[in-house]
Parts: C-alpha cells; structure tokens; sequence
C-alpha cells in the first residue's frame, strides 16, 4: 500500500493519467451476439426466440417484451411468472422514458406484525414458505397496461407462444434442470406444485425430460381470451382467493379486484456523461446505482483498474454507504416520504466521498441512522427494437419458485415477495437484507425492490440495457456490469460475465465471487481492515442481460466501426440466450 506521504503526488499523477490510461477489456468471455435490427437477451432460449419472432413480424419491443415475460412463466417457472411482480422501464425511440411497477402489494389483511410470534420473534418460514408469503400478483396487468398503452399487437398473438410451450411442453435443456436444482423437497410439499414440477414418481425431472403445463395453459388461454378480468375477476383469483384460505393465508378476492398497475416518473442521473434511467421506489435499484455511480465518479476507476485494491475500496465504500439509505430510508411512495432528490444529488455524494478514508475501511455500526435497530431468484431480460425503442424487464416470484405453491387448477406459481417487507426491524431477510420502519409492511402496501431495469442512453441516443436478478445483490451486479463498460472498457459480454464483488452495508462483509479479487488483492484490503470472503451462496449471484448499442465496447463505438446491437446472456446462465436479427 502506499504510504500516505505519497497521497497528494499519486492523486495528482492519477487524475492526469487518468485521462490517458488506455481502454481495454480485462476479461475473458464468447463474442456478443451481434445484429442490426433487434436483439432480446433473456435467461431462456425459447423466451428469446419467441421474442425476436414477435420483432420479426413487425412488433415493437413493448409487444416482444409482453410476449417474452408471459413464455418465461412457462420455459422459466423458478423465476419467470405472472404469479409475482416487477418493473418495466421503457425508452421510446424519440427519447422519452416510463417506468410501470407492476410488483406486488400486501393483502388488505396484512398486519406489521404478521410474522412475529407472541414474544415478538420472528417465525421462520412464515414469510418464505406457503401462503401466507404471497403478495397480490402483478404481471397480468403489468403486461397488458403496457401492451395497450405502448404496444402495437393484439394480446392474443403475443400470449399464443406461451399457451403452445405450455399445453404441448417442451424439452427440459441441462442449463433448465440447473434452475430445479435443490428443490424438490420444497415442491413436494405442495401437492399441486408437486404434480407439475416433479415426475410422478415425485423424483426431479432430467435433461430430456418434457415438461408439460396443462393448467397453466388454460389459464393463459382464459388470460389471451378474457383479458386481466380472467385474473383478477374470475377464475383464477377464485382459485388462489380459495387456496390461500384452504392453507392458512390471507388473500382476499378484493385484493385482486384492486390491483393497479402505477406508470413512475423513472429515476435519472447522469454518469461521466451517460444518461442512466432505472427504478424508482418501490425499488431502491434505481436510486442506489446513481448514489453508488455519483460517489464513484469522483474516482479515477479507469486509471486504477478492474480488480484493484484501490477500485475495489472505492466500490465497496460507496456500497457501504449507498446501502444505508437502502435499508434504512426507502419505501413504497404511497406510504413513505422517500429522498429521491437527495439520493441522485452529485453534492451529496460528494459529502460521502469526503467522509471515506482512502487507505482504511469504514465501519457499518458507525453509519447506523439514530433510531434505526438491527436483516434469489428473480429474473431480468433486455429488449431493443429496429426503431430503438428500448425496454429493459426485472420480474421475480422473490424465492426460487417463490413461495413453492400453486393454487389447484390454475397451474400458477405464487410469490413469497411478502418477505422482501421488515418482518421485523433489524433481522436480515432471506438475501441478509437489514432493513427499517420505511419498508414496514401495511396492508396495500409495496415491499421495497432491488430490481433494476435500467437503460443508458449518450448523446440522446440508447446506449446500454442492462439488469439482473440477484436480490439484494440485483444493484451491485447492474452497477458492476454499468461501470466495467464505460470505465473498464470491457465488451458487453466481458461486463456481464466479469466476477463480481458486493457489500450491502450489514453484515459488513465484503463478499465475492470465486477468482473476483487476486491473493495480493485480498491482503490489500484485509490490510485497510476489509472482512473480505468468497461468497458461499456464490451460485445464486444473478444472471445479468445486457445490450450494447453501436459496437460491443465503448472503443468500438467510438470509432463508429461495430454492429448495431450487441446482445450477452450472462455466462452464469445454462439456458439463457441473447437473440437478433
Ligand atoms: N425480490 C427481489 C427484489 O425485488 O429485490
């Protein structure tokens, strides 16, 4: 390390050469996809496909993007759904942006106090497991307010894919069985779930495997024919309404009647001269990318380099920090006052950097809030059409097939998301998530989201789509893949395959990925007092889907020289795939 009699030379030196250091990709990863007139990434192949065909026959990427997330809930049931929620964020190819929330919202009959024991203890599994885990879906009507709004095809041609993939099955890949893996006791104790996930001799399916879904078939068929009344008037509310009664949960048939999809202003900043526009609450991605993205760009990260204890410092303070307003601050908009402007302000990221030590690692305990007590699967695709307009989708049933029920008939998995709320101030959620009063749960109430759909675009025109699954970690994998382009100089595909490090504030630990950081680095910053480890969980960091417009890497597209479209599948992903034409 250096010493500190250096500090002032080596900063000035940094900033100069800074300006200089050469560009490149430090990373090992296959090509891009590359083509000229549209691309969809996603964590399917088929769901790719079928997206692209919608492209092909003239749809826009709002249609495609509708049709891509009703065949993820048949080829990509741990986490593809319409039995969950998420975020759609939208740029139009005359440059103007939407965001719609489409996530779910607690019963009516939900309480703060819900999953706690007479003492006051937390139950576990009570927010994790069966129905009283479930959050009042919303894809159903997120797709079908984007479709009419923005889209151009009728909803039958786009849910028809998914009805086929469903009623006549498809053949189960090595990369689909991966997704099944470890999961089977869970299933098996939902006799519906069971019938559909499981063989009948209640073992796991195998590669060559066919995985039919006849009820859920049905139930798409009655969605394309009826609309969002066959979901949240009709049949299949009923049945979930029932469900949940017959086992103990808390669903009420108002609940559906209810449900609204809210249209957001979307959370914008700027970045070393790149527009970022992502989530706003109810998900905190949006809004902790630009902190993180504002404090590092006060950080020479190019000169420095990918990987260096110096870089690696810097991100994992900004974490550090940007995760205490997280945790802490953040809520659904329509139960709590949240700091949007503060949090993007450049000022007071530059309050945040004056306050880390550049040689010494700061202490989570010291940045807790006055009155503040002590907390994997969700699924990202990337769309862009010829016109350029862009849409970039994070959906999740929160949990590895969610809360691992489905209501009889309906062939519908359902959500545990009720455990992304504080179940109980201070004790960490299912991703170690420790969060406050602002995420409290209250009946109609949003928990708070990490998804972070988010498109860049440089000079008014689209640059980058990108997200990720990944819970709590969904933030730092989309900023990661954000910064190793414009600052690392990496492909697409290097960006998102990169290893990975993340910190979240509690428990203050660095944690990272197999092979992410050097022995010299490791001791680099366990010498400025960094708790750095390999992540035990590291086979659920999220899967990223990104698009680079204009050539696979910033160089490329600086010399004006690369394809249009770019697409990469994150390599983590068996089944995934980046599609164009
Ligand atoms: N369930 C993961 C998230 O929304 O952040």
């Amino acid at each position: 390390m250096r010493s500190p009699c250096l500090k002032s030379l080596s900063i000035t030196l940094i900033v100069a050469l800074s300006t200089f250091a050469p560009r490149q990709g430090l990373a090992a990863s296959p090509e891009p996809v590359k083509a000229e007139h549209g691309m969809v990434v996603t964590a399917q192949h088929l769901a790719s496909d079928i997206g692209v065909e919608v492209l092909k026959k003239g749809g826009n990427a709002i249609d495609a993007a509708v049709a891509v997330g009703y065949a993820l809930a048949v080829v990509y049931p741990t986490a593809g759904n319409i039995g969950g929620g998420g975020f759609m964020t939208i740029r139009f190819k005359d440059g103007k942006t939407t965001f719609l929330d489409f996530r779910e919202r607690a019963p009516l009959a939900a309480t703060k106090t819900m999953y706690l024991d007479d003492k006051g203890d937390l139950v576990k599994g009570l927010s994790t497991e069966g129905y009283l885990a479930v959050g009042v879906p919303g894809p159903v009507m997120g797709f079908e307010f984007a479709r009419s709004r923005y889209g151009t095809k009728p909803l039958k041609e786009l849910i028809d894919p998914a009805i086929e993939l469903a009623r006549e099955g498809f053949v189960l890949q090595q990369g689909d069985i991966e997704s099944f893996d470890g999961e089977t006791e869970r299933l098996a104790r939902d006799p519906a779930a069971a019938a559909i996930f499981l063989k009948p001799d209640g073992k796991p399916f195998a590669a060559g495997d066919r995985l039919v879904q006849t009820d859920l078939a049905a139930s798409l068929s009655s969605i394309a024919e009826k609309g969002t009344d066959a979901f949240y008037k009709g049949a299949i509310a009923d049945a979930i309404v029932k469900a949940s009664a017959d086992k103990g949960g808390i669903l009420a048939k108002e609940d559906f009647e209810r449900y609204q999809v809210r249209e957001l202003e979307p959370v914008k900043c700027n970045y070393r001269g790149y527009d970022i526009v992502s989530s706003p609450p109810p998900s905190s991605g949006g809004l902790i990318i630009c902190e993180i993205l504002n404090i590092l760009e006060g950080y020479p990260l190019s000169y420095l380099g990918y990987g260096s204890a110096e870089t690696v410092h810097a991100m994992i303070e900004a974490m550090r920090h940007a995760y205490v307003d997280r945790n802490t601050a953040l809520g659904d908009p329509a139960f709590v006052e949240n700091p949007v402007a503060k949090l993007v302000d450049k000022s007071y990221a530059k309050e945040i950097r004056a306050k880390i030590d550049p040689f010494k690692a700061g202490v989570s305990q010291e940045l807790m809030p006055a009155g503040f007590t002590e907390s994997k699967e969700t699924t990202h695709y990337s769309i862009i059409d010829d016109e350029g307009n862009a849409v970039a989708v994070t959906y999740t049933l929160n949990g590895s097939f969610g809360a691992g029920v489905v209501a009889p008939g309906t062939g519908i998995l359902l959500n545990n998301e009720m455990d992304d709320f504080t179940a109980k101030p201070g004790t960490p959620n299912l991703y170690g998530l420790v969060q406050g009063e602002a995420n409290a749960i209250e009946p109609g109430k949003t928990p708070l989201s990490s998804m972070s759909p988010t498109i860049i675009s440089r000079d008014g025109k689209p640059f980058m789509v990108i997200g990720s699954p990944g819970g709590a970690r969904i933030i730092t994998i989309t900023l990661e893949a954000i910064i190793n382009v414009i600052d690392h100089g990496m492909n697409i595909q290097e960006a998102v395959d990169a290893p990975r490090v993340h910190h979240q504030w509690l428990p203050d630990k660095v944690f990272m990925e197999p092979y992410a950081l050097s022995p010299d680095t490791r001791k680099l910053l366990s010498a400025m007092g960094h708790d750095v480890q390999v992540d035990e969980n590291w086979m659920i960091w999220g899967q990223a889907a990104g698009i680079l417009v204009g050539g696979e890497n910033v160089a490329e597209i600086e010399a004006g020289g690369g394809a249009r479209y770019n697409g990469a599948v994150d390599s983590r992903i068996g089944a995934g795939a980046a599609r164009g034409y």
